[in-house]
């Protein structure tokens, strides 16, 4: 008697046990926290690379991203996007591709992080990727755990071949997918803004796009027919209404970066400042091997990063839309009371600025924060000369070419 309730008990124990194990994920708690509270700043390999992907492209950029100075600028993620796949075993497990990653993901994680830097994959929710490659749906839990084998540190999840799912689930099954597997990773939500993802991608995701693809070039759109690709001006216009959802850990992403594949310099400091007062996501999408000294001076200007990675985590807004629709006027809350301004020309004749800051109201309603130019006088730092240039006593005035920008800083006196 004794011993059959002994194992009465220690069968509802085990029973108890294995249950825990299988169901140990908090749909409340679905992301690795804290892993993105600025934005996230990298490297990833669509944009220029396409399908053409490697282990050598990508040990070569790892060393480029640390000779070139963009370490040290603060980029780290070194992102394989789409086409790295091989086959799924037998019992279901993905490999990449043998011949274009002989050495396999773990070496190659490792030859990364060797550098101080970090890996991140590409993998879709559906059944397979926009690139035709196996997708992850049905082996969440298996791809999961081999990215965590392999030392991956950073995952973005695409949204093709996804007929019949809801995209919060989907992500929310990545999500728990990647608590099971256990190695902290950033969540690249990555469905294009079509299911609101701002509404929902907070506790599943450190970042999710907000539009569809970027298309190399300031002022465009790129029409294939089913689906449109947009310039960076369409995509920096579609951003309007979404700068409440973000913050420390949790950001709007309008995709990755075009400098240096093949815009002029003016149009490229334009890019980085706007996609830094939106406090963006910085992935750069260009070949690192191989840029130009203006490229490199554009991708790590340090106090355009500063901005853009000001611990606030506030998404910068448009400042009383003026009567001339050329030239717009953003400003971003900085820590510390500072303020960042973007003057853009988004015209194709240059604009003259004759910015008289106190006679301006600048209030943020959202994050409760406002500059009261009478009352408060501040420096003003031109950040591309990178020269202090008087204080808000005197009117701002300057010539912007087209398709170009001023951005400065107001810090406090
Ligand atoms: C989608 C994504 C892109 C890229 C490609 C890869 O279009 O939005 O950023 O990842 O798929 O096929």
């Amino acid at each position: 008697m004794k011993r059959t309730l002994l194992l009465l008990l220690f069968t509802y124990l085990t029973s108890w046990y294995i249950y825990g194990q299988g169901n140990k994920v908090d749909p409340g708690h679905l992301k690795y926290e804290g892993l993105a509270l600025t934005p996230p700043m990298g490297w990833n390999s669509w944009n220029k690379f396409a399908c053409n992907v490697d282990e050598r492209l990508i040990k070569e950029t790892a060393d480029a991203m640390v000779a070139s100075g963009m370490k040290d600028a603060g980029y780290v993620y070194i992102n394989i996007d789409d086409c790295w796949h091989g086959q799924r075993d037998s019992p279901g497990f993905m490999h990449p591709n043998p011949d274009r990653f002989p050495s396999g993901m773990k070496a190659l994680a490792d030859y990364v992080h060797a550098k101080g830097l970090k890996l991140g994959i590409y993998s879709d929710a559906g059944w397979e990727t926009c690139g035709g490659h196996p997708g992850s749906r049905g082996y969440e839990f298996q791809d999961a755990q081999m990215y965590a084998k392999w030392g991956i540190d950073y995952l973005k999840y695409d949204w093709c071949n996804t007929q019949g799912l809801n995209a919060e689930g989907a992500y929310m099954t990545i999500g728990a997918a990647l608590q099971n597997a256990g190695r902290p990773m950033v969540l690249s939500i990555c469905e294009w803004g079509d299911n609101e993802p701002w509404e929902w991608g907070k506790s599943v995701g450190h970042l999710w796009r907000t539009t569809g693809d970027i298309y190399n070039c300031f002022d465009c759109i790129k029409d294939y027919g089913s689906w449109k690709s947009w310039g960076v001006l369409q995509i920096f216009d579609m951003q309007k209404g979404l700068r409440e959802y973000a913050g420390p850990d949790h950001w709007n992403d309008p995709d990755m970066l075009e400098i240096g594949n093949g815009m002029p310099v003016n149009e490229e400091r334009a890019h980085f400042a706007m996609w830094s007062m939106l406090a963006a996501p910085l992935i750069a999408g260009n070949d690192l091997r191989n840029m130009s000294k203006e490229t490199l001076e554009v991708l790590t200007n340090k106090e355009v990063i500063a901005v853009n990675q000001d611990s606030l985590g506030i998404q910068g807004f448009q400042y009383l839309p003026q009567n001339n629709k050329d030239l717009e006027i953003w400003f971003k809350p900085l820590q510390g009371g500072d303020w960042a301004v973007m003057f853009l020309n988004r015209g194709k004749t240059t604009q003259k600025v004759n910015f008289n800051w106190t006679k301006e109201n600048v209030v943020d309603e959202i994050f409760d924060k406002a500059a009261d130019f009478d009352k408060t006088t501040y420096t003003i730092r031109d950040l591309w000369s990178k020269k202090n240039i008087g204080t808000t006593k005197k009117a701002f005035k300057a010539e912007i070419p087209s398709y170009d920008v001023a951005m400065l800083r107001l810090t406090v006196k």
